[in-house]
């Protein structure tokens, strides 16, 4: 079958088995490898995208899904983004001592990204339950907590130059 689609802000359109899954059409056909392959069956969230506007996991979404989608990798967030909401992200973790690795960075970059365009202040429990699909054993949830909220701090600043 022949899927057309938006990926990272292009048009673009290729011919993939129906049962091909999106992490593979990225990495294999786009050579994007910031999905990562890791569980490949939804239990980690390495392989995080943003999907119609939601951070979903690319392994469980099938090609035909992917018809007509608007798909955000994070090689294409940044610029998309033009670097400010990157940049939010980065200083926040950053500042708060939270580190990221090649497993699970793409998904925690993105799911802030996401919890943040939703809810401004996002609470304890709203930041938890953002990061519940993500695996990380490394990462205190006082400190992921700590990081999204000096994101959410540093958004405000760059915005509207104060604390909401
Ligand atoms: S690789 Fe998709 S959730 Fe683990
Ligand atoms: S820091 Fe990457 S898995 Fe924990």
């Amino acid at each position: 079958m022949t899927i057309g689609f938006i990926l990272n802000g292009e048009d673009v359109a290729i011919r993939v088995d129906a049962n091909i899954r999106l992490i593979d059409i990225l990495r294999r056909d786009f050579s994007l490898m910031g999905a990562k392959a890791g569980c490949l069956c939804g239990r980690c969230g390495a392989c995080s995208i943003i999907f119609n506007g939601e951070v979903v996991k690319s392994c469980l979404i099938p090609a035909f899904r992917v018809h007509g989608s608007e798909v955000i990798t994070i090689e294409g967030f940044p610029q998309i983004s033009q670097n400010n909401e990157y940049e939010d992200i980065i200083t926040g973790f950053s500042q708060a001592g939270v580190e990221t690795c090649g497993y699970c960075e793409t998904g925690k970059i993105l799911a802030v990204e996401m919890l943040l365009s939703k809810t401004p202040r996002p609470s304890r429990k709203e930041i938890l339950l953002g990061f519940q699909g993500l695996k990380c054993r490394c990462t205190d949830p006082e400190a992921l907590i700590n990081a999204v909220s000096a994101t959410a701090d540093i958004r405000q600043r760059r915005l509207y130059g104060r604390f909401a």
